[in-house]
């Protein structure tokens, strides 16, 4: 029997180009803001806001691995979502990124599955 409950529900987020090397892109589903990147060192995805104050991080400036928020320029690693430098303290949720025939796929937990943090 297959584990499908475990695997993310993935979603496009657009197509290979639509984001510029080291450049990040917003994307918006169910209520919710993710950042979607793309570094050096491939496609990742956050949570679009900043922990510290809620800035759009699709607004901020990517260097390498590491966003920079553009209200506080508080910087984040992106393939881990960990603070790299204040004022931010909290840490960013981080999500699966896959590509397949040219699109770009963000894996978002399913609705109701009942993952917790
Ligand atoms: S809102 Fe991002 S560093 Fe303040």
């Amino acid at each position: 029997m297959t584990d499908a409950t475990n695997e993310p529900e993935w979603h496009v987020v657009g197509s290979l180009g639509d984001i510029d090397d080291e450049d990040v892109m917003r994307f918006d589903h169910a209520g919710a803001t993710y950042a979607v990147y793309n570094t050096p060192q491939g496609y990742f995805a956050t949570d679009g806001m900043c922990t510290h104050e809620g800035s759009h991080l699709a607004d901020g400036f990517v260097d390498g691995d590491i966003i920079e928020c553009s209200m506080h320029l508080g910087r984040f690693h992106i393939p881990t979502g960990q603070v790299r430098d204040a004022p931010v303290t909290v840490d960013l949720g981080t999500y699966p990124v896959k590509v397949e025939g040219g699109k770009i796929f963000i894996g978002l937990p399913r609705r109701g599955s009942g993952s917790g943090a």
